[in-house]
């Protein structure tokens, strides 16, 4: 029976939500209070290693403020903005009409809108294997379940379709692509695009592409996967987090294809995000100012990736035991770690971050097998430090395989 001093019970959901990403920081807070400087590279902000957000866009917010936008605004978002994301996606060759677009808290919210409008309880979704792992938090939320799919770094970690279509039953709804993907860096080629869109139609599935990367090919934006079928039900998802150096604002959107069979997800989609109200208006005056305007950060961040990956492959390519994919888009990289029998990806990490400070995610936090070694480095770090940072790995690893 429950006393005045009974703890009050958690939900039994919150324990099947988990978020490496975030979770590991206790104990690198722990290594911290201990004298150890801890090198972050555990979550992709480029503003904490030093990008800064285009002044442009600060100016449309602070303009939006001084103009009295402090308001509620409409649930999908302000006009203006949904605009700019249906013209952008058209030019690139899919073609949105501002009505499919809803502007949202991040990615992210638009990842939880979609999956809760198309999943119910005990429905499944495809996922990749590694995932970033926000899809398989919320599919946890609502009571559904993750199928991961493979995604083989021997083939430059693109997605197993084969072992993907041995997974659907007629219990499964979505299909999710990351592309350019986090955590691993890759992109996938046309034909890839196109073998996952014919999955995604032989079994009637709707497709949630995750494209929050799609600018940050380091040869340059990446049409988005609707260019490559307009008419399949696509749902893509983007953001000012990553491309546009405005992580901390929390302003997204998503844009629904114009294929009919999106019509109710369409629908259901903005009855919930009547319930949130509106998304942060101020920052949604940004979007068409990000979407329309200067681009000329774009390429200078890119470069600076290019520039990052190329030296994280150099050093990781010289460590005993270690191997790595070389990425393609974004500022991830996937090493692995050939690992002493016994040990996971998570003693790995662990026994780095104590003994050097140097935090990265294990890959059992994306969703691969512990034994298997991965762990996931986050280079936005500058070049010097990044040196430093693999020094570092280089000389704890030797030590580490040895034992
Ligand atoms: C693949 C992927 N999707 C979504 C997100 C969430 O981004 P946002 O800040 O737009 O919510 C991230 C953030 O790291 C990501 O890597």
């Amino acid at each position: 029976m429950r006393t005045a001093t009974t703890p009050i019970e958690v939900a039994g959901r919150v324990n099947r939500f988990t978020y490496a990403i975030r979770n590991i920081v206790a104990e690198a807070q722990r290594v911290e209070a201990g004298g150890t400087r801890v090198r972050y590279l555990n979550i992709g902000d480029p503003v904490a290693f030093g990008f800064r957000t285009p002044p442009h866009l600060i100016e449309a917010v602070e303009r939006a403020m001084r103009d009295g936008h402090n308001g509620y605004g409409p649930s999908a978002g302000i006009r203006v903005a949904r605009e700019a994301v249906a013209n952008e996606y058209t030019s690139r060759g899919f073609p949105v009409h501002p009505d499919r677009v809803v502007i949202t808290a991040g990615t992210s919210e638009g990842i939880e809108l979609a999956l809760s409008a198309i999943v119910d309880l005990d429905g499944e979704v495809l996922v990749p294997m590694p995932t970033y792992p926000l899809y398989t938090a919320v599919l946890a939320k609502l009571g559904a379940r993750a199928l991961y799919y493979r995604t083989d770094p021997a083939r430059g970690w693109l997605p197993d379709l084969e072992h993907m279509a041995s997974l659907v039953t007629p219990a499964t709804r979505a299909l999710v692509i990351i592309d350019p993907n986090n955590p691993t860096g890759a992109v996938y080629p046309t034909a890839t695009r196109r073998a996952l869109l014919d999955l995604a139609d032989r079994y009637g599935l709707a497709i949630l592409a995750d494209e929050v990367y799609g600018d940050l090919g380091y040869d340059g934006p990446l049409a988005p996967l609707g260019s490559v079928e307009p008419d399949a039900p696509i749902i893509s998802f983007s953001s000012l987090s990553k491309a546009y150096l405005a992580p901390g604002w929390r302003t997204g959107w998503m844009a629904i294809g114009r294929s009919p069979r999106l019509d109710g997800v369409a629908a259901a989609v903005r009855k919930l995000a009547d319930g949130r109200l509106c998304s942060t208006v101020p920052m949604e005056h940004a979007v068409a100012a990000a979407l329309t305007g200067d681009r000329t950060h774009e390429p200078v961040f890119r470069a600076a990736l290019k520039e990052r990956a190329a030296l994280t492959m150099e050093r990781l390519g010289t460590m005993p035991g270690v191997s790595c994919v070389a990425p393609t888009a974004a500022f991830y990289a996937m090493p692995k770690i050939a690992l002493p029998a016994g040990r996971t990806d998570e003693d790995y990490v662990l026994a780095l971050l104590r003994a050097t400070g140097v935090l990265c995610v294990y890959g059992s936090g994306f969703g691969m097998p512990p034994a298997d070694g991965f762990l996931r480095i986050v280079f936005l770090a500058p070049p010097d430090e990044l040196r430093d940072i693999y020094d570092l790995m280089a000389d704890f690893t030797k030590e580490y395989l040895r034992a």
